[in-house]
């Protein structure tokens, strides 16, 4: 027979139909009832044994965590909560799972905590939680393909390996061929890259935008959707040293038109993902309300996950320069009672503290800062008129913080080549970046999602290292 996955089952099989189940064991009771989940859905299918016609040396491999074969017939269940029950005909230990081994594991049917579900990643699959988590980052990314695919843009894979810091931010990994003391060293006790692999120094990408802004100089619309690299030592819930980015970059953008693509893409994800991971957003939900009953008052989410999803489909994004924001912010009050422990003066970053007043305090909505200064944003953000701020946009997330940052482009050669100069990049490093400038160069515009950071915001959870399967932070490369 045909082996039939759980999910098809449960949707389209019916009474008396005969299926070959094939799954790891959740849970076993009173020597009768198995529950039995294949990873297809969250949901289990019940499988009942006749005990006293099975033999006993297969009834003690029925344990939690085993991976079994059953072939029954489907009947309607006694139980609650579930159509079908799959009366067994006949049982197949595939993989055996010893019970004490189980139970020094998070196999064993308790709950734990997500610090020790961590630690065993390589097993964390197998539970609900993870499941669901796994399955939505899969939608996630399947929607942003089709998003880009449906709206006319190109994939375009951009290096992993690079020889040019995008960022301009000194936080990258190196890659090289010489080992730990073998590097062949100049005269002045620098390291003579010259003869490593590559011929140069290089690291691992930070992000593909200036490489995609190439393609779009070419096709267009165009994406990048790969992994990228920060060696910045930040041991936070939001921050990975491996993270994937969906960078578009878009020829005769200007900054409200990147606005407009980026509000109507996230809007289009959180869609997708309600309509089509129904069950697994109904159990992280689930979750979630729990979870805050045990919580005091003001820790508990004002709206639930399905409700945060519902607002980012149906209410258009704050849009608020820097400047006013950091009026706004002066006049807050948390300002004015000395609440917040970083300065708020034209001219400096805002830190976490004043984005999260003003995305979850006071528009208690998405929100959209432009025109930040261009002290301390990336060399190819365009120069506004006032020679002061850039065409820069950060959207803030409620509860996640930054989750896209993105500009329009600096397309005038004079300017851009100005802007190296002040930022220190070497022309030779990026030659070809000033190249597209020389050559029917355009006003164009892009942004880059961190693509865990919405998967936290679809999933509801709140470590970035539980929403990718095996995370990379500072001291942390197991598996
Ligand atoms: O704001 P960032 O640094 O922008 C860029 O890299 C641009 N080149 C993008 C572009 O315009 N094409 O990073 C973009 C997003 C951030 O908003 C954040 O969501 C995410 O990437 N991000 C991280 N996510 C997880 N861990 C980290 N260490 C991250 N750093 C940035
Ligand atoms: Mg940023």
């Amino acid at each position: 027979m045909k082996r039939s996955e759980i999910k098809q089952v449960l949707a389209e099989a019916n009474f008396g139909d005969k299926v070959l189940i094939k799954g790891w064991v959740k849970a076993f009771r009173q020597n009768r009832f198995i529950q039995i989940n294949d990873g297809s859905t969250i949901h289990n299918i019940q499988a009942v044994i006749d005990f006293e016609n099975t033999d006993e040396a297969t009834l003690k491999r029925i344990t939690t965590a085993a991976a079994v074969a059953v072939t029954g017939e489907l009947v309607a269940s006694q139980g609650q909560g579930q159509k079908f029950d799959l009366i067994v005909s006949q049982i197949e230990i595939l993989g055996d799972a010893d019970p004490d081994e189980v139970s020094k594991t998070i196999l064993q049917p308790k709950k734990h905590s997500l610090e020790l579900l961590r630690e065993q990643a390589h097993l964390r699959f197998r539970t609900n939680l993870f499941g669901a988590v796994f399955r939505i980052r899969n939608a996630t990314s399947f929607a942003i393909h089709k998003y880009f695919n449906d709206n006319g843009y190109y994939h375009i894979a951009t290096p992993i390996i690079t020889g040019s810091d995008a960022e301009g931010a000194g936080e990258m990994f190196r890659v090289t061929n010489f080992g730990p003391t073998d590097a062949p060293l100049n005269e002045d006790g620098t390291v003579n890259w010259s003869e490593d692999f590559f011929g140069k120094e290089t690291n691992l990408t930070v992000s593909g935008q200036l490489e995609a802004e190439l393609a779009a100089m070419a096709l267009g619309k165009v994406y990048t959707f790969g992994p990228t690299f920060r060696a910045e030592n930040s041991n936070t819930t939001r921050h990975l040293a491996e993270f994937w980015m969906v960078e578009p970059e878009v020829a005769f953008n200007d900054l409200v038109d990147n606005m407009d693509l980026a509000e109507d893409f996230l809007s289009y994800i959180c869609k997708y993902v309600t309509e089509n991971c129904p069950d697994d957003i109904a159990f992280l939900n689930e979750r979630e309300l729990k979870e805050d009953q045990a919580k005091p008052m003001a820790e508990r989410n004002e709206l639930s996950l399905s409700e945060r999803l519902d607002f980012v489909i149906n209410n258009d994004f704050e849009r608020i320069t820097y400047t006013d924001a950091i009026d706004l912010l002066r006049n807050s009050k948390p300002y004015k009672k000395k609440k917040f422990k970083y300065p708020v003066e034209w001219g400096t970053d805002l830190q976490s503290e004043h984005e999260r007043f003003l995305v979850e305090k006071h528009f208690k909505k998405p929100v959209i800062i432009t025109d930040y200064p261009a002290s301390f944003k990336a060399f190819y953000m365009r120069l506004n008129d006032d020679g002061k701020t850039v065409a820069a946009m950060d959207i803030l997330f409620p509860g996640i913080g930054e989750i896209i940052g993105g500009s329009q482009r600096e397309e005038r050669y004079d300017v851009l080549k100005e802007k190296c100069a002040a930022f220190d990049i070497a022309e030779e490093d990026v030659w070809w970046y000033l190249d597209t400038r020389k050559f029917g160069t355009a006003p164009h515009a892009g942004f880059g999602l961190g693509f865990e950071r919405m998967v936290m915001f679809v999933t509801g959870m709140t470590n970035i290292r539980d929403v990718i399967p095996f995370p990379r932070t500072p001291k942390r490369a197991e598996f």
